[in-house]
């Protein structure tokens, strides 16, 4: 068992005027009434306010078409923190929270909304002394993005001068685009109204503590680094497992699918932070210069690779945890023909000096047996092992398992000896869990990234050029794919997918990690 060192001095390092805390700003949240800002949102900006690291001035603003009293809505929102958040709330830190929230009913298309809009917020910088300092959420289906964008910039509402008076920023949602066209043409419309530094594009996978570890793992210690490369590492794996189906987004999720929906996105950024060179500082510009010319290094599908190198799947019927499940085609809102990847399985080479010849697998799907998300780094097999060869029959190169969620933490596999009059070898783990390890836990990634947008740090946002460059990656997947019927469905819910994905590994003489 690795020992881990405790906090030193919490007390201190706990102290909230030690840590960092954005300027007074108003907080616009467009689709107010949605699932993201009752589940992620207005918990992750309680959990700010409560630990003092949003300045009291600070008010919010939720917009959404429902028409509703301020008092429901802050009834609303409180039931939200109640039901999602990660500490119980506490009335006298609601009543201050609460106080500075307020609702306005505006459809996002029509102008008149934002204009009311406008006194709103002017009425807040007057009242509360938020000195002109704009953040505005987009947590509403993709289709509002560039519309509500326009109207902002139509209401005077988007311009922050140079910049270092006041600022006035758009933190847009995911999905960015449904293809490469899309996207640019999406990013192109906002960026008639807010320059690139003002948009702060979410990943929220960047805002989970152990995707941050990883960038320390790497460059916070100097073991790891001289390793981590061609010569020393066998591939990589990266896999986002989810045991759920779509539940009740079978709409949404019929029209993106596991390419889109994470694979795209997620897992490409993840992959850039495993890959990236050293950046020669931690900031925002460095760290994401860094990223994208890991993705510029990745090939661009063509019909070729994505016939070789990529394999779609999608779920029938099946069990999960002793419980008989729908396959997707059964799920509600799909299509009952649907052509939607819920797996996706590939293997990507990063064409550059560091990882020429090391192959990243990525494996996504839904309705596999677990939820896991990781990154396995598989080093390669020691050159000669100098025992018996009856020593090393259960010989296992070392692997570095990195976990996302759930049981955050990492793991060391290497060989040691079986206690005993022989040398026996077996594998054994050195484990890291960020539970034990630590006397607090890991703040929301919502949490994090409302008050990195506060503060201005873009460092784990999607530049638009990481954006784009993924997009130009899986665009001929993403055509070539939804040109042609998958061979549907093609694994068993429960089951680790397609028997295709197997053999994408086989080909090379390797098999996906048991999870
Ligand atoms: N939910 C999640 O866990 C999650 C996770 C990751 C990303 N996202 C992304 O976050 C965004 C929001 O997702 P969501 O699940 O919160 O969506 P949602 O529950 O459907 O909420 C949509 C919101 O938009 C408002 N709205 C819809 N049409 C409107 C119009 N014409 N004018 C004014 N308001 C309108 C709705 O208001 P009314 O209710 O008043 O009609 C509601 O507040 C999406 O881009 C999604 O991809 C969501």
């Amino acid at each position: 068992m690795l020992t881990s060192a405790r906090d030193p001095a919490p007390a201190v390092r706990d102290d909230p005027r030690l840590m960092r805390t954005p300027p007074p700003a108003v907080i616009v949240i467009f689709g107010a009434t949605g699932d993201l800002t009752q589940r992620k949102l207005m918990p992750g900006l309680y959990s700010l306010a409560a630990q003092q690291l949003l300045p009291p001035e600070t008010a919010v603003i939720g917009v959404a078409r429902s028409d509703l009293p301020d008092e429901e809505f802050r009834a609303r929102m409180r039931a939200g923190v109640e039901a999602h958040g990660a500490i119980p709330v506490d009335d006298g830190v609601w009543e201050g929270f609460a106080r500075r929230l307020r609702y306005l009913s505006a459809p996002f298309d029509q102008p008149e909304g934002f204009a009311r809009l406008r006194e709103m917020i002017a009425e807040k910088d007057a009242r509360h002394g938020t000195r002109g300092n704009r953040l505005f959420y987009l947590a509403t289906a993709p289709e509002f993005f560039p519309v509500i964008a326009e109207n902002l910039g139509r209401a005077g509402l988007a311009d922050e001068g140079d910049g270092t008076e006041r600022f006035a920023r758009l933190v847009v949602e995911k999905p960015f685009g449904e293809d490469l066209a899309s996207a640019r043409e999406l990013n192109a419309r906002l960026n008639v109204v807010f320059r690139e530094r003002q948009v702060y594009r979410i990943d929220h996978y960047l805002g989970k503590e152990t995707v941050q570890n990883l960038l320390v793992l790497r460059f916070g210690n100097a073991i790891f680094e001289p390793i981590w490369n061609r010569r020393y590492i066998d591939h990589v794996e990266i896999t986002v497992s989810e045991d759920l189906g779509v539940g009740t987004r079978g709409g949404y999720y019929d029209q993106s699918g596991a390419l889109r929906d994470i694979v795209q996105n997620h897992m490409l950024q993840v992959l850039s932070i495993v890959a990236m060179e050293p950046p020669a500082r931690f900031e925002s510009r460095d760290v994401r210069d860094e990223k994208v010319k890991v993705l510029r290094a990745i090939p661009c599908f063509d019909a070729a690779s994505a016939a070789r190198d990529a394999v779609r799947g999608q779920y029938g019927p099946g069990w999960i945890g002793g419980e008989r499940v729908p396959g997707y085609r059964q799920e509600p809102g799909v299509d009952p023909a649907s052509n939607t990847d819920t797996f996706v399985a590939m293997r990507l080479m990063v064409e550059n000096w560091r990882w020429s010849g090391t192959p990243f697998y990525l494996r996504t799907g839904k309705r596999l047996p677990r939820r896991a998300t990781e990154v396995s780094i598989h080093f390669k097999a020691a050159p000669h092992l100098p025992f018996a060869t009856t020593a090393v029959e259960s010989v296992a190169p070392n692997l570095l398992t990195l976990r996302i969620q759930p049981d955050e933490g990492a793991s060391l596999r290497f060989l040691a000896k079986v206690p005993g009059p022989q040398i026996d070898l077996r594998p054994v783990s050195m484990d890291f869990a960020y539970g034990n390890a630590f006397l607090r836990t890991s703040p929301e990634a919502y949490e994090r990234l409302l008050l990195d947008a506060l503060l201005g740090d873009s460092t784990l946002f999607a530049r638009w050029d990481e954006v784009e460059r993924a997009w130009e990656i899986m665009d001929g997947l993403i055509h070539h794919w939804s040109a042609t019927p998958g061979p549907f469905p093609n694994y068993d819910a429960g089951s680790w997918g397609p028997e295709a994905a197997d053999a994408l590994m086989a080909r090379d003489g390797k098999v996906w990690r048991r999870l």
